[in-house]
């Protein structure tokens, strides 16, 4: 099984539009590298791909992977795509998808109902591309080889959708972690999850590769920085530090751990900050774009 991380940030990117943090100055600068938006490519037959989650980026992150070009006039090495929330930075880029060539389009009913009640979805037309229902814990096909299955992590709805009270450790359809298998290795891609509760800890058990939501460092990084009034937990994202953080909770899994889905103000992106030392030495990895697990 072949994977290639399309976007390593989190929703907004590193730089992002609007932002003079100083990673955003600095990746605008050529500082540091740029990063588009979370996303996984996955082969198991090193012909067909699967993409979890169509970031906004997703037409140079194609192009730039010539693994993913047409091979003649219309057509695509994807076989399907997967969306594990109802997010922006993981559902606007089957927009650009559009064109009529045919591949699957895999999610929960309730995440299939967030692209449904959204009519420009429409323009990624239903004749090619199956919008096909995915049940929590049943395994299915992504393309021939690559077995996935979904499984409900702690979340919330989309920031779009949110109304005046938000529950931000829903467990149910809406965000999901993916465990996929192929020639019996294991990856899980979790970009976006609240906290890590103890049956998501003994279901990991299994992983060889673990790619996890890197959102921030700590819970109140944004308000520090004053490029966001909101905590990690608000967002529903678990931090990387602290107690409860990922680094602590995902200590007892022994797989190759990779953060993905890094917001811009993260410091682990500066090569030489205190916190990305931190995280190499407890085991982790910061995902970049273009980086490639071979399992
Ligand atoms: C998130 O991961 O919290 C979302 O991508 C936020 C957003 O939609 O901007
Ligand atoms: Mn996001
Ligand atoms: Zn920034």
């Amino acid at each position: 099984m072949k994977c290639l991380v399309l976007g390593a940030a989190a929703g907004g990117g590193l730089p992002q539009w609007n932002c003079g943090c100083p990673n955003c100055i600095d990746a605008r600068a050529g500082r540091l590298a740029p990063s588009g938006q979370s996303s996984l490519a996955v082969s198991a037959n090193g012909s067909q791909w699967s993409i979890l989650n169509a970031s906004p980026d997703i037409r140079s992150q194609m192009q730039d992977l010539p693994a993913l070009h047409p091979r003649s006039l219309r057509d695509t090495p994807v076989a399907s795509v997967l969306v594990t929330n109802g997010d922006i930075d993981h559902i606007a880029g089957l927009l650009s998808l559009r064109e009529q060539t045919p591949f699957t389009l895999f999610a929960t009913h309730e995440i299939h109902s967030v692209l449904d009640e959204n009519r420009i979805f429409d323009a990624v037309s239903r004749d090619k591309v199956t919008r096909n229902h995915i049940a929590l814990d049943t395994p299915f096909p992504l393309h021939e080889g690559l077995e996935a299955t979904l499984f409900a992590v702690p979340g919330k709805v989309p920031l779009f959708m949110e109304g005046e009270v938000v529950e931000t450790d829903l467990v149910g359809e809406q965000t999901v972690g993916v465990r996929l298998t192929a020639n019996g290795k294991v990856v899980y891609y979790i970009p976006g999850c609240a906290h890590v509760p103890d049956d998501l800890l003994a279901r990991l058990q299994d992983a060889d590769q673990l790619f996890f939501d890197g959102t921030l460092w700590d819970d109140d990084e944004m308000i520090r920085s004053g490029t966001g009034q909101k905590t990690g937990r608000r967002m529903g994202h678990i931090s990387m530090s602290g107690p409860d953080g990922s680094i602590a909770r995902l200590s007892p899994i022994h797989a190759r751990k990779t953060f993905i889905h890094i917001n811009n103000t993260n410091p682990v992106w500066r090569p030489d900050s205190p916190e990305r030392t931190h995280v190499l030495e407890h085991g982790w990895q910061i995902a970049s774009d273009g980086l490639e697990v071979d399992l």
